[in-house]
């Protein structure tokens, strides 16, 4: 595996591959690297014969009391990972390298309707920070796949948007949520749970779940079912942000037309914020046994 930390060196070592006609498959990360990163590495290596990774702590997506600077940094461990994986190129940028007159005269990619409900909502200027530093990335390795994990529901929406709104050519593949046993969902920001914390931390998503049958059972109280929620985590230490039942397309309200529904939650769990969804099949007009449940 080669390490670069500049555009050029990255750009030159991939026109070798890209002559020798093979597919580029890309995995933008911030790093300190889970299980969940590692599915996304194999799915991109089914995808293309070229894997590029990269790890960049982005400081255009963190707010001011946000957590940039404890954000963790493991790169030598990440490197042996993604070096076992089979990873060919791993790009990690000084932010320097990605924004050389700083993050204040950045040109910025925003992406409208998607971007601003729920965790856009709760951090403003996340999704622009999300969508700049993808456009760059993009441009900067030119895949032809890129791969996203489906637990940042949202932010996956907001690049398949950005992509199709700017005819990027490139093949923007989901990957379903890497969980522990209990079902919290793998994240690096589990790491700052406390052993109390992380005792709880399952509980989103069994509330999710919970919320999905009752759905798949034909309860349609959207509203009564979401305080339900929000009142459970609640009690259970949580302090949620949202939780939200919506169409998995708009990520707006379900209506008549929406074929898939998707649960989404945030929630925090002393200092450590907490974000899963689950999605279900949804067809209102079909028969309720009918419907499944993933
Ligand atoms: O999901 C992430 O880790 C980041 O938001 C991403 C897509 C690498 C952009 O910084």
């Amino acid at each position: 595996m080669k390490t670069f930390s500049t555009t050029a060196r990255l750009r030159e070592a991939l026109t070798t591959d890209r002559k020798a006609g093979r597919r580029v498959a890309f995995v933008p990360t911030m790093g300190n690297l889970h299980e969940g990163h590692l599915q996304l590495v194999r799915r991109a290596r089914e995808l293309g014969e070229t894997v590029v990774v990269s790890i960049f702590v982005n400081p255009l997506q963190f707010g001011a009391n946000e957590d940039l600077d404890n954000y963790p940094r493991t790169l030598s461990a990440d490197k042996e990972k993604l070096f076992a994986e089979g990873v060919q190129y791993l790009f990690h940028p000084t932010v320097a390298e990605m924004y050389p007159n700083g993050t204040g005269e950045q040109s910025i990619v925003s992406v409208p309707e998607v971007s601003v409900r729920h965790c856009g909502a709760s951090r403003p200027g996340h999704f622009d920070g999300v969508s700049t530093v993808v456009t760059k990335l993009f441009q900067i390795v030119q895949p032809d796949i890129a791969v996203f994990g489906k637990k940042d529901f949202q932010q996956l929406a907001v690049i398949r948007k950005m992509a199709a709104d700017l005819c990027m050519p490139i093949q923007i593949e989901g990957v379903n949520t890497a969980r522990s046993t209990d079902g919290l969902a793998l994240s690096s920001r589990n790491g700052f749970l406390s052993e109390n914390q992380r005792r709880s931390a399952p509980l989103l998503h069994k509330t999710l779940q919970e919320c999905r049958e009752a759905i798949a059972c034909g309860f349609d109280s959207y509203s009564e079912l979401e305080h339900h929620a929000r009142l459970s985590l609640t009690e259970a230490g949580f302090e949620p942000d949202y939780f939200s039942i919506c169409d998995a397309r708009t990520l707006d309200g379900v209506t008549l037309d929406t074929e898939e529904i998707v649960i989404l939650a945030a929630a925090k769990l002393g200092d450590t914020r907490l974000i899963d969804n689950v999605t279900l099949n949804f067809n209102p007009s079909a028969d309720w046994g009918m419907l499944a449940a993933r």
